[in-house]
């Protein structure tokens, strides 16, 4: 009710004040942002693992162990909370003996999803885990479903946690890792109505009781939290079915979505970079709906049993490949536009996080929209890094709702919300992030500082270019990047923020 009446001043003083922004707050604390939502996901595609995480210790480009240092370097900077591996689609083919034991002794094998590309095994389950306990991050485990069995899933588990003397933790032994290891999430199958068995959801539902009770059994009283392999975007029957039928048996389900430049799977899906304007446009628009998927996800889940989670574990934008590139390696750059995609999703899953266990953009280096891209020794961060990097503020905070009434982006007719906020408070600091979408009109907002027992700006950020289009290249790595920004001022009680367009704010308040 309160909250419904911040909104109505909003509107009305919106309706006197055009292009300016008022946000209105009671500042009371709603719950905390759990920091998985800003989790990650690296599957055995393209040049993710190999040439993107892992080199091997042999490379000329600089490692450790065999992990890139550099790539390692800019991923633990980020304070990722979780890592998902080894799949997507590659999950359902994966039998996890292929990867462990002597490299030399490793069987190569062929990436029927992606490319058909060869891999030599090098980087399996040592190596997965060994780079989460280094990043300090959480585990996430895709288990084979569609190809895999029971047994194979049982012997995986017990090598990854078992502490007996029996012939899996002794081969774990034998292969230099005395102490378990922890899994925190496990995912039951992937994309389980396509790729991952192209199944039914009545189908599923049962193969998912099987495996998800022995998935408990077998993990060595560790309980990892058991995702049921969810929906695709809109297929809200699927989270129906398997909510009825599997909900006493998982923790967490899963939603993926992907938003297309241009919404056609089996064509064009638009270019990477060199978009026109309907291109910026459509991927901002698409990214809103979002808020529709996870509010209807949620209600149904919620509906069943207010226990279980939502993880949004593939999301981000999917583009045509970059030209050039080795076909089914889904190789793309990263604009400004991708970073602002990243900052309006963020915003969402920050109001709706009290019902979300975990999300995991789609993937982590070299494919879709990544937060590093490499090319030989060299790496770039990608204007999605920045804004990761700019919102981890908000990792384990405390969700602030705001109300306000947006000013309209609005092209060839259609008329989106220019501007996305998040206000979240930490330590006893506020952070406001700020997003204004429009492609040429600044917005101004403003924000009653008292409503939150705050006085001052403490530092901000902006992350900004002159195009949609820009992006950050090998040979000129810094064109998007974050700087300080002067914008934001606390005068008389009141914050006034002046956003360019196409830009994205976080703001440090006390
Ligand atoms: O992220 C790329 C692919 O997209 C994943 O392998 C699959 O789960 C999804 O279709």
């Amino acid at each position: 009710m309160k909250r419904q009446l911040l909104l109505g001043a909003a509107l009305a003083l919106t309706m006197s004040a055009s292009a300016q922004t008022r946000l209105l707050t009671d500042g009371q604390e709603e719950f905390q942002i759990p920091a998985e939502i800003y989790g990650q996901f690296a599957e055995h595609l393209g040049r993710c693992i190999y040439d993107g995480i892992w080199v091997g210790k042999d490379s000329k480009i600089p490692n450790t162990d065999g992990y890139r240092t550099d790539v390692f370097n800019a991923l633990k900077d980020l304070q990722i909370p979780v890592l998902r591996w080894p799949g997507g689609c590659f999950a359902d083919t994966y039998h996890w003996r292929d990867g462990v034991g002597p490299t030399s002794k490793r069987p190569r094998i062929k990436n029927v999803f992606w490319g058909g590309t060869m891999e030599d095994n090098s980087f399996g389950t040592d190596e997965f885990f060994t780079l989460c306990e280094r990043l300090g991050c959480k585990t996430y485990l895709s288990v084979n479903v569609g190809s895999g069995t029971v047994k194979d899933m049982n012997d995986w588990l017990e090598y990854i946690t078992g502490t007996e003397d029996c012939p899996n933790v002794n081969l774990r032994k034998q292969n230099g890792r005395e102490k378990p290891y922890k899994i925190d999430f496990m995912g039951i199958g992937n994309e389980s109505w396509g790729c991952g068995g192209n199944m039914t959801p009545e189908f599923y539902s049962n193969l998912y009781r099987q495996y998800s009770g022995y998935a408990h059994l077998y993990s060595n009283n560790t309980n990892p939290v058991r995702v049921a392999s969810g929906s695709n975007d809109f297929d809200f029957n699927w989270t129906k079915v398997l909510m009825e039928r599997c909900h006493n048996n998982m923790e967490h389900i899963s939603l993926h979505y992907y938003v297309l430049p241009i919404r056609d799977w089996g064509g064009s899906k638009g270019p990477d970079r060199g978009f026109n304007e309907d291109q910026y446009f459509s991927v901002i628009r698409d990214g809103y709906k979002m808020d529709e998927l996870v509010k209807k996800h949620i209600d149904i889940i919620q509906g069943i049993d207010k226990r279980i989670k939502l993880d949004v574990d593939e999301w981000g934008i999917w583009t045509d490949q970059e030209p050039g590139s080795i076909p089914g390696h889904l190789y793309q750059q990263n604009t400004l536009r991708d970073a602002i995609l990243a900052s309006t999703t963020f915003d969402i899953f920050h109001k709706y996080a009290n019902n979300l266990g975990m999300c995991n953009i789609a993937q982590v280096v070299n494919v879709l929209q990544s937060m590093v891209l490499t090319k030989g020794d060299k790496m770039v961060l990608t204007p999605t890094y920045h804004v990761f990097k700019m919102y981890a503020v908000h990792q384990n905070a405390q969700y602030i709702p705001m109300s306000f009434h947006a000013p309209k982006y609005t092209y060839n007719g259609e008329s989106i919300d220019a501007v996305s906020a998040t206000l979240s408070k930490k330590n006893g600091v506020f952070h406001l992030s700020l997003t204004n979408v429009d492609s040429k009109k600044e917005n101004t907002v403003t924000l009653d500082l008292s409503s939150i027992n705050a006085t001052s700006v403490v530092k901000a950020e902006i992350l900004t270019s002159k195009s949609f289009n820009d992006y950050n290249s090998f040979d000129n790595p810094n064109v998007v990047k974050t700087v300080s920004f002067d914008g934001a001022t606390a005068k008389k009680g009141a914050l006034t923020v002046k956003l360019p367009p196409m830009s994205v704010v976080t703001i440090e308040l006390k």
